[in-house]
Parts: C-alpha cells; sequence; structure tokens
C-alpha cells in the first residue's frame, strides 16, 4: 500500500519528498490488513465490531471500564464537558499552555473558560495557580463546571496535587489526554486520571486512526450518556425520535480497524519515541543553556520532544535553529502559543504566571515521530550539530 507520510497541510506535499517532520503517521501493512479486513466485512458504518473491539482494548489499556469512540478528541471533551452537567455561564479551568481544542471544547458548551499558567519545567497545569484560581471562582460566586488539565505533550499532570484540589473544590476533572496514551505517572497510565479522560487519534498522535478519539471513564452512566449524544440522541424506538440535541460525533468501523492495528504497535512506537528524546538529550547535553521540556518524567510517551533555550546562557535563540532546521528540509514548531494570547481568547479571565509565555518564546520542538529511521534522525542529529558548532 502506498501511504503517504505526510499530512495534508505538510509542505512536503508540494514536491520536497525527502522532508522531515514533526509527527507524521506510522502505518504499514498490519494497518492495511486490518482495513481490508474490516472492509470486506461489510460494516462500513459508524457500528461494528471492530468499534467495540477497539473500545474494550484501549479502555483495558489505560485501566478504565468504559469507553465511547468518537470522531476526534475534541468530540470527547465537549461530550464530557456536556454529561457533566455543563451549562452556559459555567466557569471550566483550563491551562492556558494548550492546543486550542482543550479551549474551544468549552466555549461550544456555552461555558466561559478561565485560562490558567503552567509549571515552567514540564509544562503542565500549575496546581497552586489552579488552588488560587478555584478560591478566586468560589469567591466571585462562580460555578465551575470542570477542570480540564492537559498532559502536554505526552506528559501527565501533576495529579497528585490536581486531584485533591479538585475534590475539594468539588469540581469534576476531565484529563485531557489527547497526547499522552501510552504516558505512566506514579504507577498508572495516562487517561485513568479524573471522572472522564479524552484521547486523541488524530493524524499526529502517538498512535492515529487518521482522525479520531475515545472517551473513556470508570462511569458507566457518564459513558453511556455520551454514545447515546454521540448518535444524534436517538431514542430506543424504530422511528426517528429525539428529547434531547446530539451530535454525530461516532468512529466509524473501518477507522476503529485502524486504530486496533495501531495498538497492537503501541509499545514499539512508544519505544522508539523515547529512543529519539534520549537521542536529543544525548546531543545537547553538553550546552550550555539548553534544557528538555519535561526531562524529569520517566513515564513520559515522548510523543514530542522540544527543548526550552535560555537565550543568555546559549548565546542564540530557538527561533535561529528553527530557521537553520527549515532550510535543511526538516519540521520544528515552536511550544503552543498560549490560549491567553490568542486573539480569539483576547477577553477570556487569566490567572498567569508568565512561564507559558517563556515557553513558547523559548521551546523549540523537534521530530520526534516513531516512523522516523535512524537514518532520518542521523540527518536531524547532524544538522543541528552543525548549528552548534557555527555558534
Ligand atoms: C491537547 C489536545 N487536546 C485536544 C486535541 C484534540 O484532538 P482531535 O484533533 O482528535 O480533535 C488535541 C489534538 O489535536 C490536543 O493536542
Amino acid at each position: 500500500m502506498a501511504v503517504r507520510e505526510q499530512p495534508a497541510d505538510s509542505p512536503s506535499m508540494d514536491g520536497t519528498a525527502d522532508r522531515i517532520l514533526l509527527s507524521p503517521p506510522d502505518v504499514g501493512p498490519l494497518e492495511e490488513s486490518y482495513l481490508l479486513r474490516a472492509l470486506r466485512s461489510g460494516w462500513v458504518a459508524p457500528v461494528g465490531p471492530e468499534v467495540e473491539a477497539f473500545e474494550r482494548e484501549v479502555a483495558a489499556r489505560v485501566g478504565r471500564s468504559h469507553a465511547v469512540a468518537l470522531s476526534s478528541g475534541t468530540a470527547g471533551l465537549h461530550l464530557a464537558l456536556i454529561a457533566l452537567g455543563t451549562r452556559p455561564g459555567d466557569a471550566v479551568v483550563v491551562p492556558t499552555l494548550t492546543f486550542v481544542a482543550t479551549a474551544n471544547a468549552v466555549v461550544y458548551t456555552g461555558a466561559e473558560p478561565v485560562l490558567v499558567d503552567c509549571d515552567p519545567e514540564s509544562g503542565n497545569l500549575d496546581p497552586a495557580l489552579l488552588e488560587r484560581t478555584l478560591d478566586e471562582l468560589r469567591r466571585a460566586g462562580r460555578r465551575v463546571a470542570a477542570v480540564l488539565p492537559v498532559d502536554m505533550f505526552g506528559s501527565c499532570a501533576d495529579y497528585d496535587r490536581i486531584l485533591p484540589i479538585c475534590a475539594a473544590a468539588g469540581v469534576p476533572v476531565i484529563e485531557d489526554a489527547a497526547e499522552a496514551l501510552g504516558a505512566v505517572r506514579d504507577g498508572r497510565p495516562a487517561a485513568s486520571f479524573g471522572q472522564a479522560a479524552v484521547l486523541s487519534f488524530n493524524g499526529n498522535k502517538i498512535i492515529t486512526t487518521s482522525g479520531g478519539g475515545m472517551l473513556v471513564s470508570d462511569d458507566h452512566d457518564l459513558v453511556a450518556h455520551c454514545r447515546y449524544l454521540s448518535t444524534q440522541a436517538r431514542q430506543p424506538v424504530r422511528h426517528y425520535e429525539h428529547t434531547d440535541t446530539g451530535y454525530n460525533y461516532r468512529l466509524s468501523n473501518l477507522l476503529a480497524a485502524l486504530g486496533r492495528a495501531q495498538l497492537r504497535r503501541l509499545d514499539g512506537m512508544l519505544a522508539r519515541r523515547r529512543a529519539h528524546r534520549e537521542r536529543y538529550a544525548k546531543l545537547f547535553a553538553a550546552t550550555p543553556g539548553v534544557r528538555l521540556l519535561g526531562s524529569g518524567d520517566i513515564g513520559a510517551n515522548c510523543w514530542l520532544t522540544s527543548i526550552v533555550v535560555d537565550r543568555a546562557a546559549a548565546g542564540w535563540q530557538a527561533a535561529e535553529l528553527a530557521r537553520h532546521m527549515d532550510a535543511h528540509e526538516i519540521e520544528t514548531r515552536p511550544i503552543w502559543k498560549p490560549m491567553h494570547l490568542q486573539p480569539v481568547f483576547a477577553s477570556a479571565r487569566t490567572v498567569l504566571s508568565g512561564a507559558a509565555e517563556r515557553l513558547f518564546a523559548s521551546g523549540l520542538t523537534l521530530p520526534s515521530g516513531s516512523a522516523m529511521t535512524d537514518q532520518q534522525l542521523d540527518r536531524v542529529a547532524a544538522t543541528i550539530a552543525d548549528f552548534l558548532d557555527r555558534r
């Protein structure tokens, strides 16, 4: 099967075939065989045995009792918020350092995302600021529907501290584990924290269904309600009968088959991403002013590896390395632009320390995909070494 490695928005679609990308899909013959089997079974629909099996397998992998497979991680966040009773005008605490989907899901419900800063070492939600935020919101008389910690680049947030803070405030937690499948923290898998958790199988994630996601929880009723909402909230009658507004959010049986093949390969893909991070750690070990984001987390799935550059100590900026890499057909990206700097969230309530802004200004994410070959990684390493030599 001719599998295109490049996402549709990649510059490498227009001719530069050997451009090395950040995190392209890693698919091959196993995915082909699973997909074909599903196609030939006749279950070409958003229901079927592959969906059910994929749900069981992912739930088992992350230590949850129930799961519902969806068309995206964003859909999962949206449904989790609805199922936990989020209402227009509620506040929902979201880290400012995240991908926009986390905050967008809150906006879909009519609630207000309250943007809280991150821990500078890990980039994850700062528990002390979270506590302050919940306290401020309580004193302002605001109803807080949920806290949505994000497992930044596949490194679990500090749930040891976050969960008791939220429990004391009586606020449910939805773990945005979109990037974190395979990560562990304190012996617990990512997506096992909070009332519900959400995974993404978008094309750039650790495993992909090309597009897809899953909501997992130990709460049977919550998952059953999300399943009902994800299929247009149909009442169990032969004619179409609806008493709630539903959504078309179900994952197709074909894509679930793709996901099952990917899941079988997950451990190998994790090992590969972790090996990439080790290589980067060695490469930068003797470089003053450079650290790896979240390098202290041995349970990270290493979905993406980012460096953080202290310009004064290093004598160069992350953006200079980005330009050098781009000139050599290697994709890099800044660490996310925080939500409070996004025009669409310009008027959002914030609790900030400056940590997310500093990571945005000084961070650079490096190619981390499990499909990256040793030769490609050699090329990335040589290009970085060449840049460092010229400083
Ligand atoms: C932190 C985070 N949350 C949510 C999402 C949304 O997932 P999806 O693209 O599957 O909707 C993503 C990824 O895209 C993400 O990185």
